[in-house]
């Protein structure tokens, strides 16, 4: 499997630290020495969906590719703007196509697990082109009145196309039983339900979180290097979720490895949960840091406690 192109869209708001600190009980100092982030972009006007849209549309553009040979859609969201019917049929009316369309849920792992689903269809020969896009609203379900959660997080949607091709990617995926990250949710009045409301907003123990992740995610991404024979050496890039730059320089500090490696850009996205990744690779390919025949390997980890990895090859030759 390979990546042939990549799209991403943002919502138009931006929201700096200092803006938060108009409402918060915060300042620019401690957030930026804790999470590494100055900014972040928060929808008010658009739509998930319409940012979704955006994005494969982008990516389409992108990838040069006729729109009657991407075979599946998978969207990722962790809540979208409506429960029936899924983000992906939105899409799949938006861009005129009749292939059939997914949704999936696997938190800010989300986007490996799109990729493994992917793989799995193309193996399959179920498919020859997967459009993935990744679209998150987090800023729906943060505690706009917490400032250890609100700060962290941002909204947008990136999207890749992969194919069929380039060589036999790795990928790994993993869950362990945690409390750490949980965000409810209630529904309907059904007049037979005894349960207690839930509260809507996410909970998070964020040193728990730290563990989990910095923990995982090198076991991750040596396993996926051990199983394809190839060193850190043999990599181009690492793309970590972009969950807190605090996360992201201790897992690098593990690898004993140039920085340069491990591209970012938390700073002026916040935490996008899954759709970190697709927006940071779609960033790096529009300002043409990849060349054909990259070697990519991405980490993400999120509420489960989940975590995966993925070896890939980058570009159409
Ligand atoms: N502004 C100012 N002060 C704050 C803020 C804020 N935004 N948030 C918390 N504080 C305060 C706390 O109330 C606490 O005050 P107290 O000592 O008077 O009680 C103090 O800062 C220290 O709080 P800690 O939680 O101990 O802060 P810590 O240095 O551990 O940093 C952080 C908090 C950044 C969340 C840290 O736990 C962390 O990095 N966790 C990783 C979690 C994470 O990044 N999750 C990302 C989302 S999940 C995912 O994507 C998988």
């Amino acid at each position: 499997m390979k990546i042939i192109g990549t799209g991403s869209a943002l919502p138009h708001l931006v929201v700096t630290n200092d803006d938060l600190s108009k409402f918060l009980d915060t300042n620019d100092e401690w957030i930026r020495t804790r999470t590494g982030i100055q900014s972040r972009n928060i929808l008010s006007t658009e739509t998930i969906t319409e940012l979704a849209i955006k994005a494969c549309l982008d990516c389409i553009k992108n990838a040069k590719i006729d729109i009657q040979d991407i075979d599946y859609i998978l969207c990722h969201s962790v809540i979208s703007d409506a429960i029936i019917p899924a983000l992906s049929t939105f899409i799949h009316d938006a861009i005129g196509t009749d292939c059939p369309t997914l949704d999936l849920n696997g938190a800010c792992t989300g986007f490996i697990y799109a990729l493994d689903i992917a793989d799995s269809l193309i193996k399959a020969q179920k498919a020859k082109n997967v459009l993935i896009v990744c679209a998150e609203e987090p800023s729906k379900f943060v505690d706009w009145t917490k400032r250890e959660t609100c700060v962290l997080f941002g909204d947008g949607a990136g999207a890749v196309i992969v194919s069929e091709g380039g060589f036999d990617s790795k990928i790994h995926l993993k869950t362990q039983h945690t409390d750490a990250l949980y965000c409810g949710a209630n529904y309907g009045n059904s007049p037979f339900d005894k349960q207690e409301m839930k509260d809507p907003f996410l909970y998070m123990k964020g040193r728990d979180v730290f563990k989990l992740a910095v923990q995982s995610s090198k076991k991750d991404i040596d396993y996926v290097l051990e199983k394809a024979g190839m060193t850190y050496d043999d990599v181009n890039y690492f793309l970590l979720h972009q969950a807190n730059m605090r996360i992201i320089d201790f897992i690098k500090e593990q690898f004993g490895l140039s920085c340069e490696k491990f591209p970012h850009n938390i700073e002026y996205t916040g935490n996008t949960s899954s759709a970190s990744i697709p927006l940071l690779l779609d960033e790096m390919n529009k300002n043409e840091q990849l060349k054909d025949g990259d070697v990519l390997v991405f980490s993400a980890f999120g509420a489960g406690f989940t975590s995966g990895a993925c070896l890939i090859k980058w570009g159409k030759n």
